[in-house]
């Protein structure tokens, strides 16, 4: 396995030499996560330039995603890939290891570090279903790992939900008891193989969740609200959450085990609680406190590995069962541009936006001004349906447009998701294209991307229209 000997090399003799001549302190690595549940995709080489001009040197795909990989080969980016729940009751190891690793990997490939078996596989709400097929997937996965003479290179991982353990104070911290078999199982076989347990953690979502959350326990700014437990004292809802795991893991005797953070961030939409201010404060203050290598009260000194933030960019056609604020994760919006100051602390002192992203033409669709509106409402309702309107909702973006206003933004979103083909202005005569960008304050009336050159012929037009309604109701199944 030559090749990969080479790859494995060069980066640790890279290293030695940036610790030798500028003396810098091993710090825990930020990554982030590259969703594709989008409407408007950006074509991977524009996302993976997008991640180099930041300089961000590690991605977590959602699956193994062929354009992904191919965009993110010779970067130099380390990648995770996952395989979703759903694959893993049939999963096919060696073929995997065959089309979805060996394929990528090597001299000038996609630098595959970890897999992903499973997404959050243990949520209490799968009630379940996929608990039972993680291990097994993931000893056979090892196995054809190794008949490939790749398993010394690619670590496997499985992310879990903060979930999977509970506690009223982080020492007391343990894992479900319905799960401790299966988590005995699964620490144990990290362990041996020096794979860190993955985690993710939302205190978003803890405020979003329960009411009697205090606010500033969420953010890094200090709190009115400390947790105490024993001759500690908790000021973050990160540095208890990630105590809790550090409990529950030394409970099972792994004291020790490398922790990475697989998702964290802050949504700027879709909720009241989700804005770009908070968003901001959150991240940088989550930045700051890794940077600072402070650790947590159980692990002082020893903050998480790695972290990827959640995420890279929105994704407008994610399922809005959890809450809208789910299609506004991003610290860029879908098409690549930055929502607000952020410094990731590795080099660039700002996000730095996306370049050459292939724009629709600057047109949008909106409510006809002199038609009478009384008979709008299915129209409204069915543009809804299948475009992201979720900023319009109470807390969102445009939660403060009048009537009127509100009806052009469900129009336009239909419209840009059908790729302005023309007919889906109609609405009966309702709708009207217009030149001049409707956006109003913080409420932006997008125009679409697409991830193609784009034709001038009506007919490919259409087809793409076909298209992106094929992808819509695909994902549409598929989160329903
Ligand atoms: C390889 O990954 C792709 C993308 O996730 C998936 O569709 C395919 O089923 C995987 N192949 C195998 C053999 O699991
Ligand atoms: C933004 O969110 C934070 C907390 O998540 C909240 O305290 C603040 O009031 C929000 N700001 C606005 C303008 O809604
Ligand atoms: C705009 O649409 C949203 C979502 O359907 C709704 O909650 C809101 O009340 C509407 N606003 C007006 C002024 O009609």
């Amino acid at each position: 396995m030559g090749s990969c000997d080479l790859s494995l090399l060069t980066p640790l003799v890279f290293f030695s030499l940036l610790l030798a001549s500028h003396h810098v302190q091993v710090h825990s690595a930020i990554g982030v996560n590259w969703g594709t549940v989008s409407f408007h995709k950006l074509r991977p080489s524009t996302v993976v330039d997008l991640l180099k001009a930041n300089k961000i040197t590690r991605v977590k795909l959602f699956d193994a995603n062929p354009d992904a990989l191919r965009a993110l080969m010779g970067s130099g980016i380390q990648v995770m890939i996952g395989i979703p729940n759903e694959m893993l009751s049939t999963f096919n190891s060696d073929l995997f290891v065959r089309q979805n690793i060996s394929r990528f990997i090597g001299k000038g490939g996609a630098d595959i570090r970890y897999v992903a078996v499973g997404n959050e596989p243990f949520l209490t709400s799968y009630g379940g279903q996929f608990q039972n097929y993680v291990v097994p997937a993931m000893l056979n996965l090892q196995q054809s790992l190794l008949r490939s003479n790749l398993a010394s290179y690619v670590k496997l991982v499985v992310p879990c939900n903060a979930d999977a353990y509970q506690s009223n104070v982080p020492s007391q911290g343990m894992f479900r008891p319905e799960l401790t078999q299966i988590m005995t199982q699964l620490v144990s076989f990290l362990d041996s193989n020096a794979s860190p347990f993955l985690v993710n953690i939302y205190p978003f979502l803890s405020l979003y969740g329960n009411s009697d959350f205090p606010q500033d326990y969420a953010f890094f700014e200090g709190t009115s609200h400390p947790v105490l437990d024993g001759p500690n004292t908790y000021y973050n809802a990160f540095d208890g959450n990630f105590d809790t795991l550090v409990a529950a893991l030394t409970k099972l005797g792994y004291a020790q085990m490398p922790i990475v953070i697989g998702e964290i961030g802050w949504p700027t939409d879709g909720a009241v609680g989700a804005n770009l201010t908070a968003a901001r404060v959150f991240n940088q203050g989550l930045i700051n406190h890794l940077l600072s290598n402070k650790g947590t009260p159980l692990r002082p000194g020893s903050p998480p590995a790695d972290i990827y933030l959640f995420g890279l960019l929105d994704e407008g056609a994610k399922s809005t069962l959890p809450g809208n604020f789910e299609r506004h994760w991003g610290i860029f919006s879908f098409d690549g541009q930055a929502k607000y100051r952020l410094n990731l602390g590795l080099g660039n002192r700002g996000l730095k936006n996306a370049k050459n992203v292939q724009y629709l033409p600057s047109r949008w669709c909106v409510a006809h001004p002199s038609r009478d509106m009384t008979q709008v409402a299915d129209h409204f309702t069915r543009a809804c349906s299948e475009a992201d309107c979720t900023t319009l909702n109470d807390g969102g973006s445009c939660s403060q447009l009048g009537e009127k206003d509100n009806i052009s933004y469900a129009f336009n979103s239909y419209y840009q998701l059908q790729m302005q083909n023309e007919k889906s202005c109609d609405f009966d005569g309702l709708g009207m294209v217009t030149f001049l960008d409707p956006s109003v304050g913080d409420c932006r009336f997008l125009v679409g991307v697409t991830d193609k050159h784009l034709s001038s012929s009506a007919k490919s037009m259409a087809r793409w229209s076909i298209y992106h309604i094929c992808i819509g109701v695909v994902v549409w199944a598929l989160t329903a």
